[in-house]
C-alpha cells in the first residue's frame, strides 16, 4: 500500500552533532536555555538514557546502566541536524527507585518538578514506560502534572525487542488504553520506532528541519 500523507515520516533525520552541554543536581545550577528543549522522563532504569543514545545514534553520549538510579542529575545535550536545526535533549533523573532515601527522593522530585514547571525553553516531554510493565501510578501522576503546567507529553513504550514480535501490537494497545497521551513503541536495542518518534518529536516541539527555509503553505 502506498503511504498516504498521514504516514509520511521524516525518514533519515541526519544527526550532524550531539554533545554534552551541562549537568546539574539543582535547578539553579542549570544554564539558561539556549535552544528549544525536549526532556526525557520516566521510572529508574526504564531506558531514558538509552532512548536518547538511540535517537541520536551515539552509543555512549549518555551514560546508561543496569543499576537503577544511574542518572542522578539533569543532563543537557545539544543536537544539530542536517538542514540546520539545533535543539537540546534533556535527560532527567528517574523516579521510583526504592533504594533511595526519603530525603534523596524528595530532592529529585523537587528538581524534576522545578524543571518541568519553570524551564522556559521546554517544548515537550517524552514520558517513557517499559512496554512490559505499562503505565504505572507515577507515570500517570507525571502526565497529569505536565497537563497541569501546560507542557506537551508523548508516551514512549520502550524495550519492545524484549517481547516476541507476535505480542508487540497487543502490548502497545494495552499501554495506549491506559494512557492519556499518544503512545509510540520503541526499541533502543534495534532502533525500531525511530523515524516515527523523530517525526512526532520535531512536530510537538515545533522544530523545523530547515529553520532558514520558508515553510510551504
Ligand atoms: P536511570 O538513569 O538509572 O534512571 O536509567 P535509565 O532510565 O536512563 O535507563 P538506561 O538507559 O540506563 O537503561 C537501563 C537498562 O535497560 C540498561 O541495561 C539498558 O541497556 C537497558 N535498555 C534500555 N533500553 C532498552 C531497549 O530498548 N531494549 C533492551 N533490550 N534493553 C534496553
Ligand atoms: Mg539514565
Amino acid at each position: 500500500m502506498a503511504p498516504g500523507p498521514r504516514c509520511r515520516y521524516n525518514v533519515g533525520v541526519q544527526i550532524l552533532d550531539a554533545t554534552f552541554v551541562a549537568g546539574a543536581t539543582n535547578y539553579a545550577q542549570l544554564p539558561a536555555p539556549a535552544f528549544a528543549e525536549i526532556a526525557f522522563a520516566g521510572r529508574s532504569n526504564v531506558g531514558k538514557s538509552s532512548l536518547i543514545n538511540s535517537l541520536v545514534e551515539r552509543k555512549k553520549l549518555v551514560r546508561t546502566s543496569g543499576t537503577p538510579g544511574c542518572t542522578r542529575a539533569i543532563n543537557i545535550f545539544r543536537i544539530s541536524l542536517g538542514g540546520g536545526a539545533e535543539f537540546d535533549l534533556v535527560d532527567l533523573p528517574g523516579y521510583g527507585f526504592a533504594k533511595r532515601s526519603k530525603g534523596e527522593k524528595r530532592g529529585w522530585g523537587v528538581l524534576i518538578e522545578d524543571f518541568l514547571s519553570q524551564r522556559p525553553g521546554l517544548r515537550a516531554v517524552v514520558v517513557i514506560v517499559d512496554v512490559r510493565r505499562g503505565v504505572e501510578d507515577e507515570d500517570l501522576q507525571l502526565l497529569e502534572f505536565l497537563d497541569h503546567v501546560g507542557v506537551r507529553a508523548l508516551l514512549v513504550a520502550t524495550k519492545l525487542d524484549k517481547l516476541p514480535a507476535s505480542q508487540r501490537k497487543l502490548a502497545l494497545k494495552a499501554v495506549q488504553a491506559a494512557a492519556p497521551a499518544r503512545v509510540f513503541g520503541y526499541s533502543s536495542e534495534t532502533g525500531d520506532g525511530r523515524d516515527r518518534l523523530w517525526d512526532a518529536l520535531l512536530r510537538e516541539a515545533a522544530i523545523q528541519l530547515s529553520p532558514t527555509e520558508a515553510v510551504p503553505a
